[in-house]
């Protein structure tokens, strides 16, 4: 039994076996769910954190709460809370993390099914996971639409509005523009249920510097089969990771953890390498 893991869980696997199971090649199928955990070491604040989350300092942007700048009822009265957000969050500020090579990784030695991001910031496609291999659950600033007419908005448009905060409208009805960002009120996107079973065809699981405290997504590693390892590497426990033989618990920072896993792979060369490259 790993000591480093708390009593009272019942997974039996250690990080030397998970590694053993990986080099034997039985890994070849992985599936991985990130969340903002893995961009904090990025300089994005994560949500839920106490103290450094984003819930626990938007408290300047007057929100009813916390939450309210992610919904779309919200949005439609006072756009302004989202904008000040997507102010500091819009992609191309920030490089991606050790985490997000780890992931690219995975994908170059051809063990990728998919990866599920609640991410928003773009940061595991700047990596190099292709745009087939990722499945961006709450969607992305990647496109931006008019909310009424549904017209598409100009990227240069919109980059430039939020540079300035200002809001942006659209060309056509002069209603209001949102990223393709899946807010409270809104359906996932197509792709997210048209691979949320895939889990059940993979033969390892990693999940990454998330809370899974939003549904659906939350479902995605209880969906694998049976004995499929699944892997918390993660501040704290969460989910109910740990409670299955076959889990693996990395607790702590997700960078030590992507780096301790790719040693015992063989691998921390070619990691910090790739890394060292984005
Ligand atoms: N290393 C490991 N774990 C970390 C690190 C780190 N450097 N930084 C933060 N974490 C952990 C936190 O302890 C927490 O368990 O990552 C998790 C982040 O949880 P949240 O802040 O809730 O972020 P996330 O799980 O992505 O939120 C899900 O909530 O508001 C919605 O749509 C939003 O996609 C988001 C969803």
């Amino acid at each position: 039994i790993d000591e480093s893991v708390p009593p009272q869980t019942l997974s039996s696997r250690t990080l030397e076996g998970l590694a053993e199971y990986i080099k034997a090649g039985k890994a070849s199928k992985i599936v991985v769910m990130t969340g903002a955990g893995i961009s904090t070491s990025a300089g994005i604040p994560d949500f839920r954190s106490p103290e450094t989350g984003l819930y626990a300092n938007l408290a300047r942007l007057n929100l009813p709460y916390a939450e309210a700048v992610f919904d779309i009822s919200f949005f439609k009265q006072k756009p302004e809370p989202f904008y000040a957000l997507a102010h500091e969050l819009y992609p191309g500020k920030y490089r991606p993390t050790i985490t997000h090579s780890f992931i690219r990784l995975l994908h170059d030695k051809g063990l990728l099914l998919k990866l599920f991001t609640q991410n928003i910031d773009c940061l595991e496609r700047e990596a190099g996971v292709p745009d087939d291999k990722i499945v961006e659950a709450h969607g992305s600033f990647a496109r931006q639409s008019c909310i009424e007419c549904k017209h598409p908005y100009p990227e240069d448009d919109i980059r430039r509005h939020i540079a300035a905060k200002e809001i942006p409208r659209c060309h056509e009805c002069k209603g209001l523009v949102k990223p393709e960002i899946v807010f409270f009120g809104e359906q996932l996107p197509q792709a997210f249920f048209e691979n949320r079973m895939l889990p059940a065809q993979s033969d390892l699981c990693i999940v990454l510097g998330t809370s899974l405290t939003v549904q659906p997504f939350a479902s995605l590693p209880d969906a694998t089969r049976g004995h499929t390892p699944r892997v918390l590497i993660n501040k704290e426990r969460v989910g109910g990771l740990g409670n299955g033989t076959d889990d693996v618990l990395l607790l702590g920072d997700c960078d030590d953890g992507v780096k301790k896993l790719a040693e015992a792979c063989g691998w921390l060369e070619d990691l910090e390498k790739l890394w060292a490259e984005t």
